[in-house]
């Protein structure tokens, strides 16, 4: 099998190359416009295999997707390739619209005028499997919710939740695959949208896709404007580590490996049409996530005190203001794809967590290039690109 992956240079995406060219026989056609997020030295442990090509194309370029597909003739798509920053469509929405949603509607046209002419077994066999996020679901209601439920006499604190009268802390909700759509930043308006063409495309060309809804992911490779990379960063340089708030947004943490073999899964044996939430059990605050980091580097990497005048990395946590529409808990029922793929994680936050602050400390040589940007010159030397 032949797989077109979009966005495979990116942090998952990379995951999801690696995975494939390392645990299967299929071939993998990496298409990717690299921007400032797609890092081909991610794949370095792969790119020699001659299962494994790499095309720079923007998916807004409808000339050479057309080109690709021809060229290479697919038999399945996973599209990941999105801008991916919710702090950067806030600041600049342009180019998420573009590529998230106008790039989308390029790539489901041009597979679907090269799927139709597909001879029939082929034809049958294709899938189109779109990756995507929580986030289109907006958010949840937060455990803080229930004391003010419990604290109020007639329960109007709670009148802003959506879809929710009742629950109790241990009966919070989770988003299931039949959760509304109420996305709140640009970031996830353009990756809802995209899902929604995605449908139509399926509901009006009978086009065979599959769409998959994913908690954040964390792991090695993580570019480090998000985060947790950001924080095993700033706090080895002795810089602030700043959290939006109190800290006390919840978020489902899922280990990037353990992602990619949930998409390997939907896209080889998952049912077309279908929507798969896929999630790691790992609620977590903002904070928790900070403090256990901290808490790792301590034991894995004891600060020098003498050098930043603090003894614990914690004491370099700083609140600062939240950011606009900032949703509050996101969590995720992910037995769908476990109870009909018999995909679960495989990585506990605990064990994960570690290893990706030991996999920082271990490649610094990586962090040094993406820190500086040398990765692009690499790129440019190693491709010729502008
Ligand atoms: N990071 C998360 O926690 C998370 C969770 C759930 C779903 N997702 C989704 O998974 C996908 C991948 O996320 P990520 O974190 O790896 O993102 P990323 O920002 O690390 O990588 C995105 C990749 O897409 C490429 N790209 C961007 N614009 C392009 C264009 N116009 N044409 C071709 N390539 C382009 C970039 O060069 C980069 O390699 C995204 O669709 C994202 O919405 C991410």
């Amino acid at each position: 099998m032949k797989i077109l992956v979009t966005g495979g240079a990116g942090f998952i995406g990379s995951a999801v190359v690696r995975h494939i060219i390392s645990n299967t026989q299929d071939c993998v056609v990496n298409l990717d416009k690299l921007t400032y997020a797609g890092n081909l030295e991610n794949l370095v442990a792969v790119s020699d295999s001659d299962r494994y090509a790499f095309e720079q194309v923007d998916i807004c370029d409808a000339a050479e997707l057309k080109r690709v597909f021809s060229e290479h003739q697919p038999d399945a798509v996973m599209h990941l390739a999105a801008e991916s920053h919710v702090d950067r469509s806030i600041d600049g929405p342009a180019e998420f619209i573009q590529t998230n949603i106008v790039g989308t509607y390029n790539l489901l046209e041009a597979a679907r005028a090269y799927w139709n002419e597909l001879d029939n077994k082929r034809k049958q066999a294709f899938r189109f499997h779109h990756i995507s996020t929580d986030e289109v679901y907006g958010d949840l209601p937060h455990p803080s919710d229930v004391k003010s439920e419990a604290q109020s006499v007639k329960g109007e604190s709670l009148s802003s939740v959506p879809n929710t009268s009742r629950f109790t802390l241990n009966s919070l909700p989770l988003f299931t695959e039949q959760t509304a759509y109420a996305p709140s930043s640009p970031y996830s308006a353009s990756k809802a949208s995209s899902d929604h063409l995605v449908r139509a495309w399926l509901r009006t060309y009978g086009f065979p896709t599959l769409i998959t809804n994913c908690s954040n992911n964390y792991g090695p490779y993580h570019f480090p404007e998000k985060l947790i990379p950001l924080v095993i960063l700033n706090a080895l340089e002795g810089k602030p580590l700043p959290i939006y708030g109190k800290g006390d947004q919840i978020r489902d943490w899922l280990h990037v490996e353990d992602h990619a073999r949930a998409l390997y899964k939907v896209v080889t044996e998952g049912k077309i049409g279908e929507t798969y939430n896929i999630g790691g059990h790992n609620e977590k605050t903002n904070l928790e996530v900070v403090q256990t980091i901290c808490q790792i580097l301590d034991d894995l990497y004891p600060i020098q005190h003498s050098k930043f005048n603090i003894q614990h990395y914690k004491e370099l946590i700083t609140h600062v203001s939240e950011r606009p529409g900032h949703d509050r808990r996101y969590a995720i029922d992910a037995s769908k794809i476990e109870r009909e793929l018999g995909w679960t994680p495989q990585e506990t936050f605990e064990s994960g967590i570690r290893s990706t602050v030991q996999w920082y400390l271990d490649n610094q040589d990586w962090v040094t290039n993406v820190q500086s940007g040398s990765y692009q010159t690499w790129i440019s030397q190693q491709y010729g690109a502008e």
